[in-house]
């Protein structure tokens, strides 16, 4: 009797111990690019009511749903234009990221945004009762587009591959275009490669030359990571920081050996490259 009492209570506090950690990740979220005042969340804009007002619109073709649809939106040039200074960003030089549920980030430049005239939509009308969207099937998979769906009206927005159509999307992410020229390798292929997972999954976090999130260190100046750790060992980190150190703020984030290879001769590429101040 009591080791079962025991057993239950030590499961307790593993399935506590997991939960907690669970709801730790989400946490990473907050993190952006050097100014997080650049980062909408849509969700906490829609529960202070700060979407602005709502329309009826309609999409001819829509190319999620392959067929005319009409939503309940708000502009969305209007969102960003409430929420950020503009007088503090250069539109030409700066692109706009929708940061979607599952990671996915399409982009567009912000200049062809301001002329699209995109809208949030937030609610289907051809919804089902219950719920907010008609289900929208892809590859043989049922989804919808909950929070939120960015539509346009106009004709050029449906054969302009430089239009973005991301739904469940919940942030918009205001970048400037310059971290490409600043920090991409020109004609170093694997750098380029590493750049490429870098600002997928690091720069979020982390910047390089003093570009990119600031949760986790600098990783290349004064000094660049690669040349304080053992190559072999700065791979193995990234590819799983908890095996290194004990309640380590880093999340394992799911990359491979091999993209870890890759990152790290861009980490080299850039040691070579250091801000000069
Ligand atoms: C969610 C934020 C986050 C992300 C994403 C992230 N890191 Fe980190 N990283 C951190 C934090 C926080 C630390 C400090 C580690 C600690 O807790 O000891 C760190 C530490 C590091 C270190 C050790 C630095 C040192 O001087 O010892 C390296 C190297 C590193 N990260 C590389 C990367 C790379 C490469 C990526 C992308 C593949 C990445 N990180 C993604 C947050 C992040």
């Amino acid at each position: 009797m009591k080791t079962i009492k025991i057993h239950l209570l030590f499961c307790i506090f593993i399935l506590g111990f997991n939960s907690c950690n669970q709801n730790k990740e989400p946490k990473t979220e907050t993190t952006s690019i050097s100014q997080p005042e650049m980062v909408l969340d849509l969700l906490d804009l829609q529960k202070n009511n700060k979407l602005g007002k709502d329309t009826l619109v309609t999409v001819i073709n829509d190319p999620v749903y392959h067929k005319t649809k009409k939503y309940q939106a708000v502009n969305a040039v209007n969102i960003v234009k409430n929420e950020v200074d503009l007088s503090k960003i250069d539109i030409k030089n700066t692109i706009i990221i929708f940061e979607c549920i599952d990671g996915y980030k399409p982009e567009m430049p912000l200049e062809l945004f301001w002329k699209a005239k995109p809208y949030l939509a937030f609610k289907d009308v051809d919804a089902p009762k219950g719920s907010n969207w008609e289900r929208v099937i892809k590859n043989g998979n049922e989804m919808n587009a909950d929070p939120f769906y960015l539509v346009y009206t106009s004709a050029e927005a449906l054969k302009n591959q430089e239009y973005k159509w991301p739904y469940n999307v919940v942030k918009f992410q205001l970048v400037p275009k310059n971290i490409n020229n600043a920090l991409g390798p020109k004609n170093d292929e694997m750098a380029r490669k590493g750049f490429v997972l870098y600002q997928k999954y690091c720069i979020t976090c982390h910047a390089i030359n003093g570009i990119g999130g600031e949760m986790g260190p600098e990783l290349n100046y004064p000094k660049n990571v690669t040349e304080y750790w053992k190559e072999n060992e700065l791979v193995d980190y990234i590819v799983n920081p908890a095996s290194f150190r004990h309640k380590v703020k880093m999340p394992t984030l799911g990359i491979t050996k091999q993209q870890s290879e890759e990152i790290v001769d861009y980490l080299k590429y850039m040691s070579e490259r250091k801000k000069s101040d």
